[in-house]
């Protein structure tokens, strides 16, 4: 399994500038685009990677599960069949990005009201039907991830919120132990971590990298994948100029000593205390 360390994140990009953003992402370079049904712009991520190599793009999108009431949050998948309603969600996806196959497909947030593990396993269906190269989850927890071990499932991908005030080590050695790959999102923290911290333009000096580069970088050397947004090409490139220089364990030290247990993401319906 391979995943580009560098994604482009695509919350809040709508219309031509999220078509656009996608043309330019990918002739800088980007390989690893992330989109989410409630996203709501799977048809212009479609059009922005329609005359791209496909075989060469690692292509992500979320399944909502339906946190009932919750109404930011459609329900795609029905109680009443498990397997037809993810694999309807899945042909939803595909017909609007106007692909064949998803690269990723995760279960957007835990709802344990709902037979998650029954979902991974629908999942699972669709890598046998072609349609979906690996299923994952994201905002899953240490527990939330066991209950899908103990089910006897694998977890490829667990995408979850991690930058330096929400450094999730444990999570982190735990996904390790059991091949589960980190996807981080919100690395820059929506970009006020780049707008309060002096310490990683400090960090990036030495090596000629700006501070969004150190934070990249920092992931990276924790084996972690990152999907940050820009909208400017200028950031764009940068932040996919990370792979020819290297933190020192001080550096990294330095800001794993910058965790506070800050989380950008939030809702009423997270179970991250699970
Ligand atoms: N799974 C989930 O539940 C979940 C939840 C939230 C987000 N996500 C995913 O994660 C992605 C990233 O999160 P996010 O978009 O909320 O926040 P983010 O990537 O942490 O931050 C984006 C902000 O950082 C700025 N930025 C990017 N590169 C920069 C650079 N090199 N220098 C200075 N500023 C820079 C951007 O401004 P410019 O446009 O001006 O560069 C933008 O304002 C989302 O787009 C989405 O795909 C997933």
């Amino acid at each position: 399994m391979k995943i580009p360390m560098v994604g482009l994140g695509t919350w809040k990009l709508r219309g031509k500038e999220c078509v656009d953003v996608i043309c330019r992402a990918l002739e800088i370079g980007y390989r690893h685009i992330d989109t989410a049904f409630v996203y709501e712009n799977h048809k212009e991520v479609g059009e922005g990677i329609k005359s791209f190599d496909r075989s060469k793009l690692f292509l992500t999108s979320k399944l909502s599960i339906g946190q009932a009431g919750k109404d930011m949050y459609l329900s795609q998948v029905e109680d009443t069949n498990i397997e037809g309603s993810v694999e309807a969600a899945l042909d939803l996806a595909l017909k609007e990005l106007d692909t064949d196959y998803l690269d990723a497909f995760l279960i957007h947030w835990p709802y344990r009201e709902r037979p998650l593990e029954e979902i991974l396993v629908a999942l699972f269906k669709m890598v046998d039907k072609g349609k979906l190269r690996f299923p994952g989850v994201s905002n899953y927890t240490m527990h939330h991830l066991q209950d899908a071990y103990d089910a006897g499932l694998k977890v490829p991908f667990n995408q979850v919120e991690f930058h330096p005030y929400l450094n999730q080590e444990e999570l982190r050695k735990f996904c390790e132990a059991h091949d589960t790959q980190l996807i981080a999102y919100r690395p820059f923290g929506k970009g006020k971590i780049l707008e309060s911290e002096s310490l990683f333009e400090e960090i990036g000096k030495p090596y000629g990298k700006n501070g969004a580069q150190v934070i990249l970088r920092w992931l990276i050397q924790k084996n972690i994948a990152s999907i940050a947004k820009s909208i400017s090409s200028e950031h764009l490139k940068d932040n996919l100029n990370v792979f020819d220089f290297a933190l020192t364990p001080s550096d990294e030290a330095q800001i794993d000593a910058l965790n506070k247990n800050f989380r950008y993401a939030g809702g009423d319906w997270n179970e991250f205390e699970y």
